[in-house]
């Protein structure tokens, strides 16, 4: 998709569609219903009356995703108005916005309209941060999964141009427009690999996608094989892997900027489970299919170094994906069974379905072996955190104030729905083990919470944020601004997260 930014008139440009935002003025609550007040946000009268009529009508609420789609609007140069609802004014930022532009895609795409026009709106938004959101958001929107069926015609519903119509120099936001660009794209980067089936996206597979999408942007990538994870004693990760045939891999992405911080080296983690059987301990027939995105946490780790590598930050990042199946065979661990994990602590198992931890705890532990200072770990790992959060909010595991403060700030910038869950040392009770020095499994009571504890044994004292992103990295139904399937959920907060610590 093209992107440009244009300072014309909006009355004056000539495209297919020119969207612009409508917003409820309305001063009093939703609760009291009160009657809305939309109100188009453009500064041009031009199209504040072209749009007059139907709003009179009483069509518009300006609710959030309403659509209103005019043909040959009056006193326009465009060939369509959409009129696309953002909710109350007050409560209006570059999130919502950002959803729009997607929804914006969404509505026009599937109307067979190829480019259109989306006008800034003039509400309080930082221009800089608006451009940005709209890109994001207009990426994420034109990103269909792909599907296997014969008769898919790929390129038919896609957006191929989108203009933003700024006041004033667009000079000044192409640099905006760009960064939105990098970091949606690699959004959609990740989607594509978690959207794979397990027999397209096998841990070799993985790395080999890697390995390509380094080459192009710069980065440094080395994969490892079984030999190399028993030879670095890694007994947790190899205690999984040994289950399946098909081979292991440990990816590392290296990032190393010239004039970085010499005291700052970013460990990214990432849970690349390709299929989860659950093991010995076999999960039910019904729904096991969806086992195939349990590599979320390692694509958006792959995604988000594919947008460091191109937006240049000051910071050293290192990625970490381990990546490998988990499967019953003969040859596969069994409950009970303790594993050495590669700091040294023995882990009874348990439920060899709890496989996750075991892959982070040596990656956790590799990371730190090659010097990170602070950690951050994304993972499909628990069901309990969708019975907490459900499908809305990603849930956020903290060691540390002070780098919860920086995550939860990027997290805002970037507009994705993160909620922080306790660490009390109390929980240490549910992974206490008899025979070893933790268990691997903590029972049904908070089970987010007891696999982030496991988490954090092999965090040590190195500052670290754990994302649980099981309910949160598969849309199970489309949305307005994104369609069903892989959301690449947690990426942008890492890319803006990394971006602030910037030397
Ligand atoms: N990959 C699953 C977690 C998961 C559940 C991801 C739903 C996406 C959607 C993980 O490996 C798992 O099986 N966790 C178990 C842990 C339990 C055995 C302690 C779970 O959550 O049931
Ligand atoms: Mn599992
Ligand atoms: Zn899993």
């Amino acid at each position: 998709m093209n992107t440009d930014l244009s300072s014309s008139v909006p009355s004056q440009l000539e495209t297919d569609c020119l969207v612009v935002v409508v917003l409820d003025r309305s001063e009093k609550d939703q609760s009291e219903k009160d009657k809305p007040s939309p109100s188009v946000e453009s500064a041009d009268a031009a199209v504040r009356e072209s749009a007059k009529e139907v709003i009179s009508s009483g069509e518009v609420t300006a609710k959030t995703f309403e659509t209103t789609l005019l043909h040959r609007p009056a006193g326009l140069k465009a060939k369509r108005l959409l009129l696309i609802g953002g909710g109350k004014a007050k409560n209006f930022s570059a999130a919502e916005l950002r959803q729009l532009a997607g929804a914006a895609v969404r509505t026009l795409k599937s109307k067979s309209v190829r480019s259109f026009a989306f006008a800034l709106p003039e509400n309080g938004v930082p221009a800089n941060d608006a451009v940005r959101a709209i890109v994001e958001g207009a990426f994420v929107g034109n990103f269909d999964p792909g599907y296997y069926k014969s008769d898919r015609k790929d390129t038919d519903q896609k957006i191929d141009s989108v203009t933003i119509v700024v006041p004033g120099d667009p000079k000044s936001l192409e640099s905006a427009m760009h960064a939105g660009r990098i970091v949606a794209e690699s959004q959609n980067f990740a989607r594509d690999l978690i959207n794979e089936p397990s027999n397209r996206m096998t841990p070799t597979m993985m790395a080999e996608r890697t390995q390509k999408m380094a080459s192009e942007v710069g980065l440094k990538c080395e994969v490892h094989g079984a030999d190399k994870i028993r030879q670095l004693k890694m007994g947790a990760f190899w205690g999984v892997a040994q289950g399946s045939d098909e081979p292991p891999a440990l990816i590392v992405l290296r990032y190393e900027p010239h004039g970085a911080a010499k005291d700052v080296h970013l460990g990214l983690v990432g849970k690349g489970v390709t299929f989860d059987t659950g093991g010995i301990s076999i999960k039910p027939a019904d729904g096991m299919e969806k086992m195939k995105y349990d590599m979320a946490g390692a694509a958006t780790m792959i995604g988000a170094m594919r947008a460091i590598a191109l937006l240049k930050p000051k910071v050293k990042v290192t990625a970490i994906i381990c990546a490998t199946e988990n499967m019953p065979s003969g040859k596969a661990q069994k409950p009970g069974d303790v594993q050495i994990a590669m700091s040294g602590k023995s882990i009874e198992i348990i439920n060899t379905d709890a496989e996750g931890r075991l892959i982070l705890a040596d990656g956790l532990c590799y990371a730190r072996q090659l010097g990170c200072t602070h950690l951050v770990d994304a993972a499909t790992l628990t069901g309990a955190v969708v019975v907490a959060l459900g499908y809305v909010n990603a849930g956020i595991f903290a060691s540390d104030d002070n780098m919860f403060d920086r995550f939860a700030n990027a997290n805002q910038q970037a507009g994705e729905k993160m909620w922080r869950l306790p660490l009390d040392d109390e929980y240490k009770e549910n992974i206490k083990s008899n025979i070893a020095d933790i268990v691997n499994s903590g029972g049904r009571q908070g089970g987010a919470i007891s696999a982030a504890m496991f988490l954090k044994e092999f965090a040590e004292d190195t500052p670290w944020i754990h994302l649980d992103i099981a309910g949160t990295a598969w849309m199970e139904d489309n949305k307005p601004w994104i369609a069903k399937g892989p959301s690449g959920i947690a990426l942008r907060s890492l890319v803006e997260f990394v971006k602030g610590w910037s030397a």
